[in-house]
């Protein structure tokens, strides 16, 4: 089964973590799965981009980001050539290293 390795984020998981994880999941999924609590607001549907993350190893191994996805990737605080939607990247076989931006763009929770 594919590892993944979560970096350190001061809030979501702050000594960082490993797990393994069933192929053919989201990274959200598996990371929610694995108690590293990271935001989806539009419940996983594409339609945010809370739950951005950044997969430092094992990037060219998740099937390519839709239109959809690129899209709202562009709006994400932090961009990098190695972001994805971790709610649209379905983990393959290989290990993964990700790590979670420190901040997202989340309207609601800024509204409060
Ligand atoms: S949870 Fe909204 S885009 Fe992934």
């Amino acid at each position: 089964m594919p590892k993944i390795t979560v970096l350190p984020h001061p809030e979501i998981c702050p000594e960082g973590t490993e797990f393994e994880t069933a192929p053919g999941v989201s990274i959200a999924d598996a990371l929610l799965d694995h108690h590293v609590d990271i935001e989806h607001a539009c419940g996983k549907v594409a339609a945010c981009t809370t739950c951005h993350c950044i997969v430092r190893k094992g990037y060219n191994s998740l099937p390519p980001a839709g239109d959809n996805e690129e899209d709202l990737l562009d709006r994400a605080w932090g961009l990098t050539p190695v972001s994805r939607l971790s709610c649209q990247a379905i983990v393959q076989n290989e290990d993964l290293t990700v790590e979670i931006p420190k901040y997202s763009i989340n309207y609601a929770k800024e509204g409060k």
